[in-house]
């Protein structure tokens, strides 16, 4: 997979690229990602990448023509036409289902925005599909973009070095994950479930089957749908 960001800082993406899973993804080959500046791609003086909002208003708006510039330079390299996803606020919010969708993607252009916003043509002209990380405002989309990349390789075949681990994890059955333990059996005074213990693999199965249903609908009932949301909330009253 190729994956290639445009911004405005690709020095804060060195450290990032080069450690744990998403390192030793880029070294063995599994992705390559690609940081380029779309300052480099202004005309001016100034090398301005942005400017002031048609009919007023605060703040400063991303000028379309560095990012398209820069894009089409991408283009150039290559045949296929890349899925170009802006990172905003104001996109679909990131989910796991959405990384799988991403996931399959062979080659993706992230663009992070600063300032008030992107000329909504970056969006129209390049149809683009907008990403957002949460509902909370960044000063710039990089941190964003590197959550989608790390969201991504980690679920490319050969990243993690044991297939099948992403299987079980939070979200990936639409349920929170369930508690795990490792030695020591007793932690200050803290032990471990003796189902755990117990080598029989149906009742492990069950108790953890159950623990992340509690978990979910504890810490994450959204993810059980409304009417598991009522019956919760049916048991809290005593119904
Ligand atoms: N840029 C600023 N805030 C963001 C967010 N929440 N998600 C994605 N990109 C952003």
């Amino acid at each position: 997979m190729r994956i290639d960001v445009l911004t405005l800082f690709p020095e804060v993406f060195g450290p990032f690229l080069e450690s744990s899973i998403v390192g030793r993804a880029v070294a063995a080959g599994v992705v390559s990602v690609r940081c380029v500046n779309y300052r480099d791609f202004t005309h001016d003086r100034h090398r301005s990448v942005d400017d002031r909002p048609f009919g007023g208003g605060p703040g400063m708006v991303l000028r379309c023509g560095p990012v398209f510039e820069a894009v089409e330079h991408l283009r150039q390299e290559r045949p296929e036409k890349p899925l170009v996803v802006l990172l905003t606020p104001q996109g679909e919010v990131l989910t796991q289902a959405l990384l799988a969708e991403l996931e399959r993607e062979p080659w993706l252009v992230l663009i992070c925005g600063h300032y008030e916003g992107f000329d909504e043509r970056i969006r129209l002209g390049l149809g683009a599909r907008q990403v957002s990380i949460g509902d909370y405002v960044l000063s710039g989309g990089e941190p964003a973009a590197m959550v989608v990349i790390d969201g991504i390789v980690r679920l490319l075949p050969g990243a993690l070095g044991h297939e099948g681990a992403t299987g079980d994890e939070s979200f990936a059955r639409g349920l929170l994950e369930y508690p795990q333990y490792t030695r020591p059996r007793d932690f200050r005074g803290m032990g471990v479930p003796e189902v755990l213990l117990s080598g029989d693999h149906a009742r492990i199965e069950a108790w953890r089957r159950e623990q992340a249903l509690a978990r979910t609908r504890q810490q994450r009932p959204d993810l059980l749908g409304p009417d598991a949301d009522t019956d919760d909330r049916k048991q809290d009253c005593g119904v």
